[in-house]
């Protein structure tokens, strides 16, 4: 097979640090992540053995013991020569392993910093009450178009005439919440074996979806700590995030893509408009279709930060996926697709072999709460005063963790723990504070290993009692 020699410093800082103990499994299972998820092309040709073991200060035994293993599993070649070549994947999906499908219940008393859960919207309990009086006078019966309640379409239209998108009804679909748009999405413009970009970090289940819908993730790296750095004090800045995303995407190398431009989870950063023209441009140009998981966006709770135009124009062909678990209230599950007329045709037709439409109820309430909605959420002085409490909080108890102040959105990636993340994480849940290591954001599981996130959408107490109990495990 024909193939470029990766050079060895990249391959190096790609595979990172090898820990003290457990070498060849450690090198075996970067391997099968590097290779699963398009970071090591099919057909790369790694570095003869030799050069592998001293590039990488291993003995040559563990470094033929890994390359068999990761042979076995699928992912290398058998030997040709004195290198080996990576294979494409067998079924185009590799696994997420870092994922835990089922959290379980924490003990009573715990402090839960896993997700990123605001309060419910003020007006919630009124409206609720409002549509459940409307049962029994509804005509249909409770029966509901699966593209969505035309009421709450309605509204979904007005939320992008006001952020300045025009869009008529045929152009929305009403999902269950953003990850079900997601994966609806992904299945109409893409096929089983696509190459789909999307941020590395980014929201675990981005990766999942693809994974799920048998298509290869494809990381593209935007963390501004750069890992080979964490931990050593010299901090040195990643590439630009923009600029990666751009260049991707411009590449013309991947089917699709599936991108958070309004505050990425988990960095809270914003796309400026300059590079979102340049990319909605380049997607145009190579036919790249983009789905732009919006589900953050209504996140500008920052004063001077205004609330982003949605990620469409320029004639590329855009999959605006939205969500109100966080503008209006995660126990709602509603969200939406917002597309071209032609690709919302097809999105129907896929719907229908998924669902037959989200709740009437929850749809009523989401149509009512929405009806207009300003673009900045209701619980900004909330968020605001929370995000002063971690602000503060890290800088005050964890001085030597590195992160960035997030333009908006609802968390902060924090890098450079002394501690593996993985490890601190597992001790700070025995002492009752429940948290996600960094490397539940890299869609191997296995990246990150000195980063953790820090969710500022909760209980100002809770968040500064779990940044005591940091401070304590890593003194
Ligand atoms: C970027 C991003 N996308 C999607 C979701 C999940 O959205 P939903 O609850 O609407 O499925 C989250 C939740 O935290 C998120 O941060």
């Amino acid at each position: 097979m024909p193939g470029t020699t990766v050079p060895t410093p990249p391959l190096r800082s790609l595979l990172g640090e090898a820990p003290a103990s457990d070498r060849t499994r450690w090198l075996t299972s970067r391997l099968v992540a590097l290779t699963t998820e398009g970071r090591l092309p099919p057909g790369t040709r790694l570095p003869s053995e030799r050069r592998l073991a001293e590039e990488l200060g291993l003995s040559r035994g563990t470094v033929v013991h890994a390359l068999d293993a990761a042979r076995d599993r699928g992912v290398l070649a058998a030997r040709q020569g004195s290198g080996r070549v990576v294979r494409a994947a067998r079924d185009g999906a590799g696994p997420v392993e870092s994922l835990t499908a089922r959290p379980g219940a924490l003990p009573a008393g715990s402090i839960d910093l896993r997700a990123t859960v605001l309060p419910p919207h003020p007006r919630l309990h009124e409206v609720a009450g409002e549509a459940v009086d409307t049962i029994t006078d509804d005509p249909a019966w409770g029966s509901v178009p699966a593209e969505g309640l035309p009421e709450l379409i309605d509204e979904i239209c007005a939320h992008y005439g006001r952020r300045g998108l025009p869009t008529t009804p045929d152009q929305v679909l009403v999902t269950t919440g953003a990850i079900s748009g997601l994966h609806l999405a992904l299945r109409t413009v893409t096929s089983p074996g696509a190459r789909v970009g999307t941020e590395n970090p980014g929201y675990p289940n981005t990766a999942r979806v693809i994974t799920a819908a048998r298509r290869r993730v494809v990381p593209l790296d935007v963390d501004p700590l750069d890992p080979g750095a964490l931990g050593s004090g010299a901090l040195r800045p990643g590439a630009a995030h923009g600029e990666t995303l751009v260049r991707a995407i411009g590449s013309g190398a991947l089917d699709a893509a599936v991108l958070t431009p309004d505050f990425h989870n988990p960095g809270g950063r914003l796309l400026g408009d300059a590079d979102r023209s340049r990319l909605l441009r380049e997607a145009a140009r190579t036919g790249t279709p983009l789905i732009i998981d919006e589900t953050l966006a209504g996140m500008a709770w920052r004063p001077g930060v205004l609330p982003p135009a949605p990620t469409a124009s320029h004639g590329a062909a855009t999959l605006l996926v939205g969500s109100v678990s966080k503008m209006l209230w995660a126990g709602l599950r509603i969200g939406w697709i917002r597309t071209s007329r032609e690709l919302a045709d097809s999105l129907s037709r896929i719907r229908l072999g998924v669902d037959l439409g989200a709740p009437l109820l929850e749809q009523r309430i989401t149509a009512r709460l929405l009806a207009g909605d300003s673009a900045v959420p209701a619980q900004r002085e909330h968020i605001a005063a929370t995000y002063e409490v971690a602000s503060a909080g890290l800088c005050e108890l964890l001085p030597h963790w590195r992160w960035r102040e997030p333009d908006g959105g609802l968390s902060i990636w924090a890098g450079g723990t002394r501690r593996p993340a993985a490890e601190l994480v597992r001790a700070a849940g025995e002492r009752g504070v429940a948290l996600s290591p960094g490397a539940l954001f890299s869609p191997s599981g296995t990246g990150w290993p000195h980063a953790l996130r820090i969710p500022f959408s909760g209980r100002a107490d809770d968040l500064r009692r779990a940044l005591e109990v940091l401070a304590e495990l890593e003194s």
